[in-house]
């Protein structure tokens, strides 16, 4: 996400010279720019400019919420959950990128807490099992459950990255698929299905999980999911969209204006717009980071959570634009049905513009699949009704890995 405007940078609003590309404001979103198999920060891409930020949300904090939310249900429901008697509660996993750090996190976040994990060179191994109807998989092991004095075994039968043929992660319909295949061959011995985002997660209910009444956890708390709940969606995890989504604005638009990164954030600014640090997000320097911080959603409170769409009270005024004068945003998304940034992130990101009296574009959309190096910003979507946007000279990098908003400038 990248703030244009006539004045850009942390130079101050007054300016009227035109600022080179390579100089404005920049902010990374949803995937965290990383090495996709050591999962270590890619600090040149986070140290872009001076005014380069990345907004996502605590991966493993989340991670952990996501296998205990898992755990507790299995527990509290431990005299109904093994559906064929055997002692062994087996569940699935739908695993959404096996490079993207999310992913990785919640995969380990889900075997720790089920006891199911197995360390690799020193950490959790996040590799899909592929199928381990026997348990003899190398990347997970059976847990034993001690529950009300009885010992279960707890079982990942399966588990793959969803990742369709044109190359999309995170795919829902691959999900859709793999559940069919599962269940044709065993089952009956699945008793809770898992994945690492809601995409996958209500497109395994839809398919099957639902009308076997088998208990299917997500994570991004997206409105479809959160309606599910009250017909048999075992749970999911808010990431805290509403506050990311403000976030990704915000930085963009204290650059613009030239004013403290904390205005609006950590510091009320002067419609009384802020956040609670600690309570709805925590920044690292060091990473040029903002994480929004996240939240179980089950049976016992996801009335509270029925639109992923909705933006937070406490970062709901509109600024004065003669202070914050209107200034241009351009957005790229990766892939166009990913059903977070489609259904949850990207309508919040409109709403929140005209709070902040920014206009989102949304540039470039690449379907994920689509492994161009560059974007040429005279070419496609909104920039073809955007005869006025000079061509020359705008090409941007793409960062490829299945990752979504994550475009930078080509120098
Ligand atoms: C979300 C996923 C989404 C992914 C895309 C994650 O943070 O939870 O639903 O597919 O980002 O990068
Ligand atoms: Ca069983």
């Amino acid at each position: 996400m990248v703030g244009c405007g006539s004045s850009g940078g942390s130079s101050g609003g007054t300016s009227t010279g035109s600022v080179a590309n390579k100089d404005k404001p920049l902010c990374w979103f949803n995937r965290q720019p990383s090495n996709s198999s050591t999962g270590a920060l890619d600090t040149t891409a986070l140290n872009f400019n001076k005014d380069t930020y990345y907004v996502g949300f605590d991966a493993n904090q989340g991670a952990e919420l996501q296998g205990q939310m898992v755990l507790d249900y299995i527990k509290a429901n431990i005299d109904k959950i093994d559906r064929n008697g055997d002692g062994i509660i087996g569940y699935v996993l739908a695993i959404g990128d096996i490079g993207h750090n999310d992913s990785i996190a919640r995969t380990c976040g889900v075997r720790t807490a089920l006891g199911t994990a197995v360390k690799k060179d020193g950490s959790v191994d996040s590799s899909p099992a592929g199928t381990n109807v026997d348990g003899k998989s190398k990347a997970v092991q059976d847990a034993t459950l001690e529950v009300n004095g009885k010992t279960y075994t707890v079982r990942e039968l399966a588990s793959q990255e969803m990742k369709n043929s044109a190359g999309a992660t995170w795919d829902a319909a691959t999900a859709g698929n793999a559940i069919g295949t599962w269940t044709a061959s065993f089952g009956k011995q699945i008793d809770v299905v898992v994945s690492n985002n809601d995409g996958m997660g209500m497109s395994m209910f839809n398919a099957w999980a639902k009308d076997n009444k088998v208990p299917t956890f997500g994570y991004d708390a997206n409105s479809d999911a959160v309606a599910a709940i009250a017909e048999g969606y075992g749970g999911t995890i808010s990431q805290h969209a509403d506050v990311q989504a403000y976030l990704t604005l915000r930085v963009l638009r204290n650059a613009l204006d030239g004013v403290d990164i904390d205005t609006g954030i950590g510091t009320p600014d002067d419609a009384g717009n802020s956040l609670t640090k600690d309570e709805d997000y925590r920044y690292s320097e060091e990473e040029r980071s903002y994480y929004a911080l996240n939240v179980a959603v089950t049976a016992d409170n996801y009335k509270d959570f029925t639109d992923s769409t909705k933006i937070y009270d406490k970062v709901s005024k509109k600024l004065d634009s003669s202070k914050s004068a209107e200034k241009k945003v351009w957005l790229n998304i990766y892939n166009a049905s990913d059903n977070f940034l489609s259904s949850t992130y990207q309508p919040l990101l409109e709403k929140y513009d005209d709070l902040l009296n920014l206009k989102v574009c949304l540039l470039y959309t690449s379907d994920a699949a689509d492994d161009l190096l560059c974007v040429d910003l005279g070419g496609r979507r909104i920039i073809k009704k955007k005869k006025t946007t000079k061509k020359k000279n705008r090409k941007f990098n793409q960062q490829q890995q299945g990752g979504n908003y994550t475009m930078i400038y080509r120098t």
